[in-house]
C-alpha cells in the first residue's frame, strides 16, 4: 500500500512512524510513505500557504494553490488512482471498520490541515471523505493522521509476527479485548486467573469470550448489539453478569 501525505511537517509523520509494527511495515516495504509539503509549491519568497479569512474572526485558513500543487504532485507519482482523505473534527469518526476499508486500497493521500482549517474549495474539490480521530481538536491533522497510518499498516498482510493477533484485538469482533497476564504468576499485585495455566484450551477461549463480552457490556455498551449475540453469548454474558453482581469486576474466574 502507499500513503501520501500533504503536510507542512513531512519530518514529524515520517517520525511518528519510523518506529514499532510501522516502522516495520515500511522496511518489509508493505507501506510506502511519502510526504508533500505545501510549502514547497507556494509562491513568493514567504512562501504563504495561508491567509486570514474572509468575514473575519481568529486563526489562519490555508491557501487553495499550494495544497492543490501538492496533491497534483503527489497523484502525479504514482498512476494508481488515490483516494483522499481529509483529516478534520468534521470528519465522520474513526472505526476500526473505516480502518479495515483503508487497508484494503492500494493507494490513499491524506491531507493535513492547519490552522483554522482548509478553503472551503479545495475541499469540495479534491476530497473525497473527511475523517475525525475523536471529538477533540489537534491543532493539526498531522497526529491524526499518524493514527490512520499506524491503524491501517499493522492490518498489511505480514505487518504483525503473529496473524493471530489483529483478528483478537478490541473491536475487530465489535467487542472489547479480553485482559492479558504475563510472568510471573503470582506477584504482590494478585494472581493470575488459574484458568489461563489450565492448557484447556475451549475453556481458556470461553473464559476471554466472557471476559470480552463482560468488559464491553461494562465500559462500552453502546457497542454491544444485545439482540444479536448468539445463545452461547448471552450465556456467557449472563455469567459475568451475575459475578459481577456478586463481587464487582474484581474476580477471575
Ligand atoms: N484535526 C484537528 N483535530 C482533528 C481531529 N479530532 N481528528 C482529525 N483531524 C483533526
Amino acid at each position: 500500500m502507499r500513503i501520501d501525505v500533504i503536510t507542512l511537517f513531512p519530518d514529524f509523520i515520517a517520525q511518528c512512524v519510523a518506529f514499532g509494527v510501522t516502522g516495520r511495515a515500511g522496511e518489509r516495504q508493505l507501506l510506502s510513505l511519502h510526504g508533500w509539503n505545501p510549502r514547497d509549491y507556494a509562491e513568493g519568497n514567504y512562501r504563504r500557504v495561508d491567509e486570514r479569512p474572509f468575514g473575519g474572526g481568529p486563526g489562519m485558513v490555508m491557501l487553495i494553490d499550494p495544497l492543490r500543487a501538492a496533491i497534483a504532485a503527489a497523484r502525479a507519482a504514482d498512476p494508481a488512482p488515490a483516494r483522499i482523505v481529509y483529516l478534520t473534527p468534521q470528519g465522520a469518526p474513526l472505526t476500526q471498520a473505516k480502518v479495515r476499508e483503508l487497508a484494503t486500497r492500494e493507494r490513499v493521500i491524506l491531507l493535513c490541515g492547519r490552522y483554522e482549517g482548509v478553503d472551503e474549495r479545495l475541499i469540495e474539490a479534491e476530497v473525497d471523505e473527511e475523517v475525525s480521530i475523536g471529538d477533540y481538536v489537534l491543532s493539526g491533522g498531522e497526529l491524526a493522521a499518524a493514527v490512520v497510518i499506524d491503524a491501517v499498516a499493522r492490518l498489511q498482510e505480514g505487518a504483525l509476527s503473529d496473524a493471530e493477533s489483529a483478528a483478537q484485538d478490541s473491536f475487530e469482533g465489535g467487542l472489547l479485548d479480553c485482559p492479558h497476564y504475563t510472568r510471573p504468576v503470582e506477584h504482590e499485585l494478585g494472581r493470575v486467573p488459574d484458568v489461563l495455566m489450565s492448557g484447556n484450551h475451549a475453556e481458556i477461549a470461553r473464559w476471554r469470550r466472557r471476559e470480552a463480552l463482560g468488559r464491553t457490556w461494562q465500559r462500552r455498551p453502546d457497542l454491544l448489539d444485545e439482540p444479536a449475540l448468539s445463545k452461547a453469548d448471552h450465556q456467557l454474558l449472563n455469567e459475568y453478569r451475575a459475578r459481577f453482581a456478586e463481587v464487582g469486576d474484581d474476580f477471575d474466574g
